[in-house]
């Protein structure tokens, strides 16, 4: 009879209930296996293989420059958030998503960054409204609207030298309502009507307060000592510029023009002490009638009155004012209009361009172009942005510069995809050039691929220049 018959075994068990037969069985295997030099050497591959596996995957998913940033993570999210945000997640949801991980993930001391060196920087270091920058590359107003993820934006690359945070209005306002964010994904473009949607100059100034304080602590300092001194950027960061843009709300009439600058005037008092920069947003085609503050006499009025509230901020750099106008104002007038005002208001600098209300044929023009594109071309009011402003915003960097002279500076803003077309920027005049829907597309790795094209672009011309000598 054969020992293993079950009986027997529970005879032994009962017998002596301390040495069960099957576990001192399995635990003699067990260290008989754990001990075998040959298991241990094919356990030590495994274990490192693992270990070696998910260091590689932490690396890969926080550097910016990995391709699942690029090729992977944007039209995921297109795809996860595909809905109309009424009824479903949509493209404001990813909107919130993304920048909402972004600074998850940096707070918790996982940041996407750009990893490794930066061979890019010499190259394209600039200087902007007086300060030294990294390189002369930013990041446009409407991505991180409420200031909720500065540091995570900065840390994303070297190259984002302005980061312009807003619009920010003086008191909290919703907004248009949903859906208002519609993707053009076969043109790479937006049409968005967020309408000014802010939590308003109270919270945003809370926000960047704490930022500061924040940083005091880091460095051993107080806040004040931190407002007070002449070397430290309001973006805390050597080589790097913050914007906040400011707007009016909704319910000033663009005609009162006391109560418009009084509106502009509460932000300033409000937001300017953290700011290298303060963008006065007249050209958002959202908010009924704030074009109109474009004209020469409501602008220069306007203007003047925020760069004499930004001389009374309490702060030991005083933020320079900077106008962001729209690219529908491109007749020659209205630029001679909008740059006298500038010079006359002493404005530091001028961003061209905002989203526009037409529609370039463009945009319908790829066979690839869906049915709901042609619809959303067709009906969907609000500011168009992408790849077809590009040829506006050459030709207006160009007649502000031609208008502006070289003292103020003129920052690109529209359709910008990479860094031929930024150095195309460049070369018609531009001191800067920011990006927004590139980025959104072409994922959070696509300013450090901008930099290192644009400083291809100037090594091209730098050799040329010496062939030619
Ligand atoms: C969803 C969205 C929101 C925007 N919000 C603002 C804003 O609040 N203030 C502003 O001046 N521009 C806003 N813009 C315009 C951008 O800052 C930028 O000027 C415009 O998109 C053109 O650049 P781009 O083609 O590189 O995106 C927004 C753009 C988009 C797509």
């Amino acid at each position: 009879m054969s020992l293993l018959r079950p009986n027997t075994v529970l005879r032994a068990v009962r017998a002596n209930p301390l040495r069960t037969a099957p576990t001192h069985r399995y635990m003699s295997s067990k260290s008989e296996a754990l001990s075998n030099p040959s298991n241990r050497l094919r356990n030590g591959i495994y274990g490192t293989l693992l270990l070696g596996a998910l260091g590689f995957g932490y690396v890969e998913a926080t550097d910016t420059r990995s391709s699942i940033h690029t090729y992977t993570i944007p039209p995921l999210l297109r795809y996860l958030f595909s809905g109309d945000d009424v009824s479903r997640a949509g493209p404001e949801a990813a909107h919130v998503f993304g920048l909402r991980c972004l600074s998850v993930l940096y707070n918790l001391g996982f940041p996407l960054h750009e990893r490794g060196d930066h061979p890019y920087l010499p190259a394209l270091n600039s200087t902007l409204f007086g300060l030294d920058v990294n390189t002369p590359l930013g990041i446009s107003a409407g991505l991180d609207k409420h200031a909720e993820a500065i540091d995570a934006l900065y840390e994303l690359s070297p190259a984002i030298s302005l980061l312009e945070v807003g619009c920010v209005t003086p008191e909290p306002q919703p907004g248009n309502e949903r859906p208002r964010l519609f993707r053009l994904p076969t043109s790479q473009g937006f049409i968005n009507r967020y309408g000014f949607n802010s939590v308003g100059a109270e919270t945003v100034a809370r926000r960047l307060r704490e930022r500061v304080r924040r940083f005091a602590r880091s460095q051993g300092m107080t806040e004040e000592e931190v407002l007070n001194n002449p070397n430290i950027p309001a973006s805390l960061r050597e080589g790097r510029v913050l914007a906040v843009q400011i707007g009016k709300n909704k319910w000033t009439s663009e005609s009162d023009i006391e109560a418009v600058k009084a509106d502009y005037g509460k932000c300033v008092q409000k937001l300017g002490k953290y700011a290298d920069v303060i963008v006065v947003n007249v050209s958002s085609p959202n908010t009924p009638g704030l074009r109109s503050l474009q004209e020469n006499k409501p602008l220069t009025e306007l203007l003047k009155s925020v760069v004499a509230e930004c001389k009374n901020v309490d702060r030991a750099r005083k933020p320079k004012v900077v106008v962001k106008v729209s690219p529908d104002s491109d007749t020659p007038q209205a630029i001679r209009d909008i740059s006298a005002a500038v010079k006359a208001a002493g404005v530091a600098g001028v961003i061209v361009a905002n989203t526009t209300v037409t529609r370039p044929d463009f945009l319908t023009a790829s066979p690839q172009t869906t049915e709901e594109e042609k619809r959303i071309v067709a009906q969907e009011m609000g500011g168009y942005s992408g790849p077809a402003l590009f040829p506006r915003t050459i030709r207006l960097v160009e007649e502000f510069r031609r208008q502006l002279g070289a003292d103020i500076e003129v920052i690109a803003s529209g359709g910008v995809k990479n860094g031929v077309d930024a150095m195309e920027c460049v070369k018609h005049g531009a001191s800067a050039v920011m990006g927004y829907t590139g980025m959104v597309y072409g994922g959070v790795g696509w300013f450090g691929k901008m930099a290192k094209e644009l400083a291809d672009e100037a090594d091209k011309i730098r050799k040329e220049i010496a062939a030619r000598r």
